[in-house]
This record gives C-alpha cells, structure tokens and sequence, in this order.
C-alpha cells in the first residue's frame, strides 16, 4: 500500500505574514490527529526565502517542508543559487525537480533536470520529478512519448533504482494554472504509462497528479489505481481548500 502524498506549491507568492499564516491554520486543521494515524502525507513548498519560516510553523506538526527548485551544482561561485545542502539545512524533505515553468521559462532541458534529481539525491533530498506534455503534444497523440523520454533522461543519469525511490509528479502543462484538468481517466492512463516504465521496482513509487486540482476534482482523481496523490498550486493558497484537497487522499 503507498501512502499518498499532497504537495502545496506555493510558487512565488505571499510575503512573510501571509506564509507564516497559511503554516498556522494548515496546522491548525491538521492537528486532530497523532502524526502516526495520518494516511497522507502533507508537504508545503514555500519560496525559498520562506522556508525557514514554514519549518519553524509547521514543527511537530508532522507536515514535511521543500523547495521548489535547487542548483545542480554542489557549492561554488554560483550567484543567486541555493544547493540541497542548503535546502536540508533550511529543514527541507523534498524538492520539486523539473517543473513545466522551471523547463519552459528558465531554459532547463532535461538533461540539467537529471542533474538537479541527482544533486537533490546527493543531498539527502526526495526529488519530485515533474513531466509533463503540451497542448500540441497532446494533440499531435505524443504524450507518453515525451513524458517517458523526460523521465528516461533521468533514469540514464542515475538509474532505475534512484528514480524509483523519489517521487514522481505527472503535470500536463494545458492543465497547470488554466483551470483545465485531465479527466481521471487520461490521467491514470498515463500514471500508467510511467508505472510500466518504471517496471518492478517502481511498484511502490509514488506518482502525484498535477494541474488545476481542487477540492472538487481531487477524490476521483485520487480514486484512479496509478494516482497517489497530487501536486497542487493555486488551490494550495488557500488553507480550507488545500486541507480539503489533502482530506481526499485519504
Ligand atoms: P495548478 O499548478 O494547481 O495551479 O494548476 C500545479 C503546479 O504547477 O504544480
């Protein structure tokens, strides 16, 4: 049985007030039951410059706290960069790896992508590797060939096994932040795709789903066989519907 996973991404939003806000009544909500008893596990992705702040709301709480991006680069002469060590000294579990806006906005190929996953391993850190197709992609009926080339890029740099032990998150960019989602049924079809890919060992590899999820879509995509959760934006702003959303996976 894979216990799901809902991660909050709260990409550049918010200020110091607001971050520290949203911590409090997420824990607040969470906090009716002993951490053991809990069936999901929640996972916050502030800013970097908040999440020192977030670990520090959220101790005890048993929610897990990571950074939504990383330097491939271990240390050294590399302005304006944060490396794992950095993010597991901030108090971090997790990093998002690969992100569509990190690919397509900032210029990561999947190559620097495998690198990150790798440098977040090396730290200590569970990459959540996101992949992900375009509109035209999915038009032009390439989906599961470009999100199993995107992981295979991966898997070539540091092999099935450590792929397997991170977590990965299927975003079909038409979906992320456009209020459109992927039915339950083309979602899990391509969960599928990337369990098979992933063979025996990733039986138990958990595989998010990720883009416009709510409240009122999450219980039957999470209801899908190859779906253990979700990677979660906008709707992670918001502390009653993020709660709800995380309820879901239950
Ligand atoms: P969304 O974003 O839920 O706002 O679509 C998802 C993501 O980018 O991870």
């Amino acid at each position: 049985m894979i216990k799901p996973l809902v991660a909050g991404n709260w990409k550049m939003h918010g200020n110091t007030e607001t971050a520290r806000h949203l911590a409090a009544q997420l824990v607040a909500q969470w906090s009716d039951r002993p951490v053991a008893e809990r069936s999901v596990e929640m996972v916050l992705f502030p800013p970097s410059v908040h999440l020192s702040l977030v670990k520090g709301a959220v101790a005890g709480s048993g929610i897990a706290v990571g950074a939504q991006n990383l330097s491939q680069h271990g240390s050294g002469a590399y302005t304006g960069e944060i490396s794992g060590d950095m993010l597991v000294d901030q108090g971090c579990d997790y990093v998002l790896v690969g992100h569509s806006e990190r690919r397509d906005l900032f210029g990561e190929s999947s190559a620097t992508v495998a690198e990150k996953f790798k440098a977040a391993q090396s730290s200590g850190l569970i990459p959540i590797l996101c992949v992900g197709e375009t509109l035209r992609q999915r038009q032009q009926e390439q989906t599961v060939a470009v999100v199993t080339a995107q992981i295979k890029a991966v898997i070539d740099c540091v092999g099935m096994h450590n792929v397997c032990r991170a977590v990965v998150a299927y975003e079909p960019v038409w979906a992320i932040g456009t209020g459109e989602t992927a039915s339950p049924e083309q979602a899990q079809q391509v969960h599928r795709a990337i369990r098979n890919q992933l063979g025996e060992v990733g039986l138990s590899t958990r595989l998010l789903y990720g883009g416009s999820v709510k409240a009122s879509n999450a219980a039957e995509l999470f209801g899908q066989p190859d779906i253990n959760g979700g990677l979660v934006g906008g709707a992670s702003l918001e502390a009653i519907e993020f709660f709800n959303i995380v309820k879901r996976a239950e």
